[in-house]
């Protein structure tokens, strides 16, 4: 490109390469770096579009904006489809949640109520209503709901979907690493390189480890269950998810950690609450085991918007568990910041400002 992008993107996974491909169509030159697009924790990542099943207590800005952002996926996903010519495994069939045993129930009803006190679709159903949804689960479960709302996409297609749309509509791939901000030469540089952010911004976030299995049906077969299911079993926290080609992502660890090594002791512990949800599993090939870095950040959310002290410098990372649900919304924000320079009132409880004492009345606006 000959001439100063009107925007750099740092990071090519399912969020940068969302805003790039938004910015692109809205007319803006766009240029995109990162030396492997696609091979953070989007690589590792179960695709879960779920407001509800990954609602937790004390996060009800953070469930606000993950229901936004559920919200636009069906129309996000038909104009990715269109635009890239491709599609990344969208399936609405909802989530199952389910308890194993009495315990496992009772807990996971405290959660449920509090979800439904903010108002969010979930139906609690009786094992036969479980059983009826899905035949495959274990017959000693003891109870679960449904949310309906909840949904899934396949990350990997997902990002070669973004990436195709994105250069369709004119952005180009710099594919090297970006080690200063000083380095990029653009009008707005959004940095959307997920725990790489904190070396690049000084915002506080850190990685926090998932390991992932991935299964496969029999003879490449769809699985026997379709919802997505977000289960507890004997005190394990684990979701199956389902795609149509056969593979089963079995998720995740939660760990403090940074380091991407796979234990032995996680793969038991996946695969027994796995197996005691579904038993079926434990006759499928068990193909990849892996783990990958969230960027987590202090409060759970993401970090969005302006950053303090670095004019024309956006921040879109710290989507923690959520970057897969919450890329529709951050790249409509965010181009529309970039584009408008208007900051959509959405992004106030999660911009930047929060974690840099520092900022003034000045550094809030970003240009
Ligand atoms: N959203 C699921 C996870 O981060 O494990």
């Amino acid at each position: 490109m000959l001439t100063r992008p009107d925007v750099a993107v740092v990071g090519a996974g399912p969020v940068g390469l969302a805003i790039a491909w938004r910015c692109a169509v809205n007319g803006l030159r766009v240029v995109v770096h990162d030396p492997a697009p696609g091979s953070g924790a989007s690589r590792v990542a179960a695709g879960m579009l779920a407001p509800v099943a990954e609602a937790y207590f004390g996060e009800h800005e953070l469930t606000g904006l993950l229901a936004e952002s559920a919200a636009r996926w069906p129309r996000f996903a038909a104009e990715l489809a269109e635009a890239a010519g491709t599609q990344f495994g969208y399936r609405t069939e909802g989530t199952l949640m389910v308890g194993l045993t009495g315990d496992d129930l009772a807990e996971a009803r405290r959660l449920w109520s509090y979800q439904q006190g903010l108002g969010l679709p979930i139906t609690p159903l009786r094992p036969s209503q479980l059983r009826e949804r899905e035949p495959a689960l274990a017959p000693r479960v003891r109870g679960g709901a449904v949310a309906p709302g909840d949904h899934q996409v396949d990350p990997r297609r997902l990002v070669t979907a973004l990436r195709a749309a994105a250069e369709r509509a004119g952005a180009t791939l710099v594919p090297g690493p970006v080690a200063r901000l000083a380095d990029v030469d653009a009008r707005v540089t959004v940095v959307a390189a997920g725990c790489g952010a904190a070396a690049l911004t000084g915002l506080p976030v850190r990685p926090v480890k998932g390991q992932v299995l991935r299964l496969r049906a029999p003879g490449r077969a769809a699985p026997d269950f379709r919802h997505v299911i977000r289960g507890y079993a004997d005190g394990e926290s684990v979701y199956l998810v389902p795609r149509a080609d056969g593979e089963v992502v079995v998720g995740a660890t939660v760990e403090e950690r940074s380091d991407t090594a796979v234990t032995a002791g996680a793969v038991l512990r996946l695969l027994r609450a796995a197996v005691d949800l579904l038993p079926d599993l434990a006759e499928y090939d068990l193909v990849e085991a892996a783990a990958g870095l969230r960027p987590g950040t202090p409060d759970n959310a993401p970090i969005l918007g302006p950053l303090p002290g670095h004019p024309g410098v956006l921040a879109a990372t710290g989507h923690h568990r959520h970057g897969i649900v919450l890329t529709p919304v951050t790249a409509d924000l965010i181009t529309e910041l970039v584009v408008t320079g208007q900051a959509d009132p959405l992004l106030a409880p999660f911009t930047p400002e929060r974690f840099t004492a520092a900022s003034t009345e000045k550094e809030r606006t970003w240009n």
